[in-house]
């Protein structure tokens, strides 16, 4: 556990770096990201390169006893490489290129900006592989931020048909497998295939979902070409990238299996604001986020990562780029700080050193004001790294693994997919798993988060949100795992090559969920249909809740060998089952209201032999080497539950005042 910062030495007059250093160095900082922007000052002209100045700027940073993590500055292309080869510049899906003038301004399969990004990564990678003070790389910065993923250039269309032609080997596979002959829309070569764009109405789903694929899968040719290099000049120095908040443009699984460390930025209350939350939620946690909502992605990355997971930028104070900007309350950086450590980061970097007094992020806070005095967010980092010194004193293994017995599989195709073809217009994957996240973390679980080809053997409950494509293998792995297992609507409604299946939806997971899905519906935002959940003999279902967006109505088969399984849990007020259990498998048939989809997954968590507590919303849990931290986001003190004795708490107090972090010894619970 160690803290960081991100520095940019190019910002502020040379006199100030030895400062700044000593400066960190007393903080409690020891990591300093740098140089992720600053391509038009290592190379001010066309193969003119200027190295004194970062050479003098690390060595200051080495000297004050600080590891480097050197960045490709491949975000930002200056301006006389764009005027060079405007092919750079990514085209949106209005056809049209967009401009140069902020930053992410390339397209992924533009070949001369890969040219143009292996020099300059060469060039960077040779000069600083080497250097005692770079112990860390960072590749480009936040690739697809700014919607960059997907680019409608030439090139991309290019690319996209031998992507195509790779994947169907003929045409005729991809006409049968698209369903071209709807419309007319068949194809004789790959050369006849364009951008899923300017279409009248509707471009073909199929065709659009292959863009997203393909267009995926760019980043991670690009990124890999990038880790190549360094890792040619800079053998041994682990390789990261930072990767963004919810964010699912590009298979993350993919691209972070070429990396040593998945890191991410972490700006909860800019997400708060931005993001699907109902306007009582984001009143609530203006100043604090949600509480699932940074959690959520430390476990995302946390799962990609072979090495600790990093927050490679921290929200140290207001933002600038969200439409309000309200700052945190007092605490809450330290709190989000302690919250990635006890989800298993290695490192917590603050963005920024200093706030930038011009250009665009003139607004966004740094841990120091623009005239250099600490602000509340550096004087939370110094207390962390201070409290980071005796948690580890006290116990070396307070961040070690801890095993989880739940899991939540999250797919980026689901995304792509169910934003191709929505069917309901707020069908929004991500805020789905989110939600489903959020009740498992409210009922005090930690959370693995797996890809759909994940082991899964091991855990006692699997939680798998609205899944559309099931591998072959799902059900059985799903089945072989021994664990209960939660499946959203939607689960297993679609082929690869977006068609239903021919059985219906479930598709192949009707093996081991033998309903068959005839009909669906989606509802408008302001709908909810009341779903009446059956008695349990514990007495813990809520008799009445309401489901929303969607409804998957559902034949069971009583064909089935052990059709007598099946048991309906809840229904709809017209009688269609809600939810059906087929022994250890639950089908949920639509998505419910939070109070039903906690009692729900609580139910199904003591099925699986595991005790849930009930956190409510604003306090959370989570369990890190042998310790139980605890972080209260709500306004109110948070008392621990009496049969915690007082010797087993290790850090913060048994009332856990608003904004407060406590933590105790798991074993003696
Ligand atoms: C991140 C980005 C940083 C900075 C920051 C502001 O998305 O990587 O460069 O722009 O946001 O919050």
């Amino acid at each position: 556990m160690r803290l960081g910062v991100c520095y940019y030495p190019e910002h502020w007059p040379e006199a100030m770096w030895k400062d700044d250093a000593e400066r960190m160095k007393s903080l409690g900082i020891e990591q300093v990201r740098i140089a992720e922007f600053a391509w038009s000052r290592m190379e001010p002209s066309p193969g003119e390169y200027d190295w004194g100045w970062l050479d003098r700027a690390i060595d200051t940073l080495g000297n004050a006893g600080l590891k480097v993590v050197m960045c490709t500055p491949t975000a930002t292309p200056p301006k006389w490489l764009i005027d060079r080869h405007p092919d750079i510049l990514p085209v949106g899906a209005d056809g049209r290129p967009r401009a140069f003038g902020s930053r992410r301004h390339y397209d992924f399969s533009s070949p001369s900006y890969y040219e143009a990004s292996k020099k300059i990564c060469e060039a960077v990678a040779s000069r600083y592989g080497q250097h005692p003070a770079v112990a860390f790389w960072q590749t480009d910065n936040e690739y697809g931020c700014h919607q960059t993923v997907v680019s409608y250039s030439p090139a991309a269309v290019k690319r996209f048909r031998e992507w195509l032609k790779a994947r169907y080997g003929s045409i005729n596979a991809l006409n049968i497998a698209w369903g071209t002959v709807f419309w007319s829309m068949e194809y004789r070569s790959f050369d006849e295939i364009d951008a899923p764009i300017g279409t009248v109405t509707e471009a073909h789903p199929s065709h659009r979902l292959d863009y997203r694929r393909f267009a995926s899968d760019e980043v991670q040719r690009y990124n890999r070409m990038q880790v190549d290099i360094i890792r040619a000049h800079s053998p041994g120095r682990p390789i990261a990238h930072n990767f963004m908040q919810l964010f699912t443009e590009f298979d993350h699984y993919k691209v972070a299996a070429d990396l040593d460390v998945a890191s991410w930025d972490s700006y909860p209350i800019g997400a708060l604001e931005e993001q699907w939350y109902a306007p009582e939620i984001k009143q609530r946690f203006l100043r604090t986020g949600h509480p699932d909502f940074a959690s959520f992605n430390h476990d995302v990355y946390r799962g990609m990562s072979k090495l600790p997971f990093w927050v490679m930028e921290q929200q140290p104070g207001p933002v600038n780029w969200a439409h309000w900007n309200p700052a945190p309350l007092p605490g809450m950086v330290r709190l989000w700080s302690w919250e990635a450590f006890a989800h298993g980061a290695g490192c917590v970097s603050y963005f920024r050193w200093r706030q930038a007094p011009f250009a665009q992020e003139q607004m966004h806070a740094g841990l120091n004001t623009p005239d250099n005095r600490l602000d509340i967010g550096g004087g939370e980092a110094a207390q962390v790294a201070e409290e980071i010194r005796a948690v580890l004193a006290a116990d070396p293994h307070a961040n070690d693994a801890v095993k989880t017995p739940v899991a939540l599989v999250f797919d980026y195709e689901a995304k792509w997919l169910f934003e191709v073809h929505p069917q309901g217009a707020d069908f929004h994957y991500p805020r789905f798993a989110v939600e489903y996240y959020s009740a498992l973390r409210s009922l005090g679980f930690d959370v693995d988060i797996v890809p759909v080809h994940a082991p899964l053997d091991g855990y006692q409950l699997i939680v798998v949100p609205p899944l559309p494509v099931v591998p072959d293998d799902f059900a059985a792995r799903l089945a072989q795992s021994g664990a209960q297992v939660i499946l959203g609507p939607r689960s297993g409604s679609k082929t690869a090559d977006l068609q239903i299946p021919a059985n219906l939806p479930p598709g192949s997971l009707a093996s081991v969920m033998p309903v068959r899905v005839w009909r669906v519906e989606s509802l408008r935002p302001n709908l909810q249909e009341p779903v009446t959940f059956a008695a349990q003999a514990d007495g813990h279902w809520p008799r009445q809740g309401y489901s929303r967006h969607w409804r998957d109505l559902l034949d069971l088969d009583a064909a089935a060998d052990d059709a007598a399984a099946l048991e309906v849990r809840a229904s709809f007020a017209d009688g269609h089952p809600a939810y059906v259990k087929h022994g250890a498998m639950h089908y949920l048939a639509s998505l419910f209201d939070d109070a039903s989809t906690a009692a729900l997954f609580a139910d199904v968590a003591r099925e699986a032999g595991l005790e849930p507590s009930l956190l409510g919303d604003a306090v959370r849990v989570s369990r890190r080497g042998g310790l139980t931290w605890v972080f209260n986001y709500g306004p109110q003190t948070y008392t621990l539950a009496a049969d915690i004795p007082d010797d087993a708490l290790v850090f913060g107090s048994r009332e856990i005042e608003a904004q407060g972090v406590a933590a105790y010894r798991t074993a003696a619970h």
